[in-house]
């Protein structure tokens, strides 16, 4: 459904968000985008009072459980913001009382979301309310929340209620158990266990205030450890709350409990630790900014965008990965998709490669459950999932569930068809050891990756014996409006591709880490033959392709299916699969998001077949026009950004950059209460400095030696 999310635009300047009215019908939208998070947890934008229907959500990387039909998804963890203030028996919240004024406000460079409130409440007693929270970058164990209390028409008394709230659900899902909870001199803790995958998680949490006479006490519920402080207030004097929370989860290798709690007693104090985590992300800036002069709209959005990937990426875990939907709301579990690997990875590769490396690596920790997924379809090596969690598993859902009780029930097909991800993933990897030139990350890790998905591929390719060539035949390709099809040229090429690759390497091992090679070679079973099988392979694989006009067919019969024009069915503000329905725009010429220009976009790097700019023209004036860019997949504007900028059409590269930047900002397609588009975000990177900006790298140095150096040339 589309939101009215147009309705109270946030106000930007270079490094600021800015929310100055509250709508209730943007509450789910507006959690999404002010979003904080570390590399470690992410916590939506929810209000620390509450408020009707809100989602407040934190998630933890990896902290996964089990659920029926989508199998596992990241538990909603124990709810750390609930900061209760009561004046004179009224209690704080924006649908009670009046709210005199009203600002919101994130700070991208110090990472520091803000609010300030003046609020009169039932009884008319008047107080400016200033929240400010964090999710340290310096220690990702630990957040702070900070609550400034002003009085400015009354005396009297006011009470705080800081609280950890370990009943935090999954739409209306508890995944945790409680164990125990209790406190310490210096506040609370509680200790909680996921009820199926049994990861044991606790918070610490302690208070202090200033400003006024008061103490604290316990006066925790069961599940809901809370630390109560009243105090006379006074007009003009402000008193200020600071909370300070620890968790650990038992995936760190740790007692969470005692971790949580001996963290919390040793640290500095509240503006001590804001320091060190402002200090940190004018590090990570440092690496990661991108200056645009002259459009502070486009300046905030793509630092906005480069913001939800340095919250999302983890810092000390290669396990985990930043799913679809970052860690910033509950739309698709949790779950981790292509998105990573072709989307996000890029800017992390360019701009931090020891990130790019965590994430690359979880691939490699994954390799089992691919290897089961293969084997289960009856296929050799191993095969990713399509959506993947903590092992590797296929975790797509077969069938959606649909809110309407009385809708049809939806058969999605990904899992058995959407096979690309294990050529995209191997691609990832290649290009990350391409531009970063990590042997060694490509001995220990990478080469497992890319040859064992080679191996599958060896299995799946059937030969057809009557056009003497190799087929793909089943499969959707990027573009998921067409569920069935036979050899589509996207996955056909990225295969080709990949099994190229993965001769060379198989050579470069043999050559440079014989011990390795032959680790490997028993393993895989790695043969002459399987090499020469790929050689055959490469050769004989069929393209959908006319070399007299360049033109490539998306997949055998697409140019047969009806026709449409897009242009008919403007304006509208649904996707045209919702308009025809599925089956409808199976059979017609309408792309939910770019295919033929994907597979451009991914071998331009390289500039390697098709990739030509003649090519690119021919088969974008083909595919441009017949792709659903604005309602289809929030991961097609950016790459028409960047394939619009080679053709030198810059207005329509920025409209489609635009498009991407504002995803969530200006919830443009309605869908940021699920959480952030992680894709759209990561493919800003790119847009900008490749495609907008126009810069070529090229690797620089000879194999072997790990000097990351490019060579950096700027076309425009
Ligand atoms: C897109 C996929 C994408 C997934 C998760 C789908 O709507 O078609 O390409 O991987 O969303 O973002």
């Amino acid at each position: 459904m589309h939101t009215t999310a147009h309705s109270h635009p946030l106000s930007y300047t270079d490094w600021t968000l800015t929310e100055t009215q509250f709508d209730p019908d943007q509450l789910h939208a507006r959690e999404t985008v002010f979003t904080i998070g570390n590399g470690y947890l992410g916590t939506r934008g929810s209000f620390e009072e509450g408020y009707p229907r809100a989602l407040p959500a934190t998630f933890i990387h990896g902290a996964y459980d089990d659920v029926p039909i989508v199998y596992t998804e990241l538990a909603n963890c124990p709810d750390w913001l609930p900061l209760v203030v009561i004046v004179n028996g009224d209690r704080f919240r924006l649908d009670q009382g009046e709210c005199l004024s009203y600002e919101r406000q994130l700070d991208l460079r110090r990472g520091i979301l803000s609010r300030s409130v003046r609020w009169r409440s039932p009884s008319g007693k008047t107080l400016d309310l200033h929240f400010e929270r964090f999710a340290s970058l310096a220690d990702e164990h630990v957040l702070g929340l900070r609550c400034q209390i002003t009085p400015v028409d009354f005396s009297g008394l006011v009470e705080v209620q800081a609280s950890i709230n370990g009943y935090a659900e999954n739409q209306g899902f508890n995944h945790w158990e409680g164990l125990d909870q209790g406190k310490t001199n210096r506040g609370v803790w509680l200790q909680v266990r996921t009820r199926s995958s049994r990861i044991e998680l606790a918070m610490a949490s302690g208070m202090k205030i200033s400003g006024a006479e008061t103490s604290l006490q316990v006066t925790s519920a069961p599940g809901y450890p809370t630390l109560t402080a009243a105090f006379w207030a006074a007009p003009d004097q402000t008193v200020t709350v600071e909370n300070i929370v620890t968790v650990f989860t038992s995936r760190e290798g740790v007692t969470p409990v005692e971790a949580a709690q001996a963290k919390l007693a040793e640290l500095p104090t509240y503006t001590a630790l804001r320091q060190a985590h402002e200090q940190a992300w004018s590090q990570a800036w440092q690496k990661s900014d991108i200056v645009i002069e002259g459009d502070s709209r486009a300046q905030l959005a793509v630092r906005y965008n480069l913001f939800q990937l340095l919250i999302s990426a983890p810092r000390h875990d290669d396990r985990v990965s930043v799913p679809a939907k970052t860690l910033s709301g509950f739309g698709y579990r949790g779950h981790i998709f292509w998105d990573t690997e072709i989307f996000i990875l890029p800017f992390f590769t360019f701009t931090r490669p020891a990130l790019a490396r965590n994430l690359l690596t979880y691939r490699y920790h994954t390799l089992s459950g691919a290897r089961r997924k293969a084997s289960h379809a009856g296929y050799r090596g191993a095969m990713y999932a399509w959506e993947s969690a903590n092992t590797g598993d296929e975790v797509t859902p077969r069938w959606s569930l649909p809110h309407d009780p009385y809708a049809e029930d939806v058969r999605i097909w990904c899992s058995d068809r959407e096979i690309h991800i294990s050529a995209d993933v191997a691609y990832a990897a290649w290009y990350y050891w391409y531009m970063t030139g990590d042997d060694l990350w490509m001995r220990d890790y990478g080469a497992e990756i890319i040859l064992d998905t080679a191996i599958f591929w060896g299995s799946r390719v059937e030969w057809n014996t009557k056009q003497e060539r190799y087929e793909i035949r089943s499969v959707i390709g990027a573009d998921e409006y067409h569920e069935y099809v036979n050899n589509n040229a996207f996955t056909n090429r990225m295969v080709q591709w990949h099994l190229e690759k993965a001769i060379s390497l198989y050579d470069w091992l043999d050559s440079s880490f014989p011990d390795r090679f032959a680790e490997l070679k028993q393993k895989l079973k790695l043969t002459s033959e399987r090499r020469s099988r790929w050689q055959d392979i490469v050769t004989n694989l069929w393209i959908p392709y006319d070399p007299a006009t360049g033109l490539i067919e998306q997949f055998e019969g697409f140019f047969e299916l009806e026709d449409i024009n897009l242009q008919d069915y403007e304006p509208r503000i649904r996707s045209m699969q919702a308009i025809l329905g599925i089956e409808s725009a199976n059979k017609r010429q309408v792309l939910k998001q770019p295919d033929v220009l994907m597979l451009f976009y991914l071998m331009r790097q390289s500039q390697e077949f098709p990739y030509s700019l003649a090519a690119l023209q021919q088969n974008w004036d083909y595919y441009a026009p017949r792709t659903d860019i604005t309602y289809g997949s929030s991961l097609g504007p950016a790459i028409h950004a960047i394939l619009a900028a080679d053709l030198g059409k810059s207005s329509e590269a920025y409209k489609h950059f635009i498009q991407a930047a504002m995803v969530d900002l200006e919830d443009t397609r309605g869908h940021a209460a699920d959480g952030s588009h992680g894709a759209s975000a990561g493919g800003i990177w790119p847009a900008v400095i490749l495609g907008c900006g126009g810069v070529k790298l090229y690797r620089k140095w000879p194999r072997g030696q790990s000097t990351a150096a490019f060579r950096v040339e700027t076309l425009v």
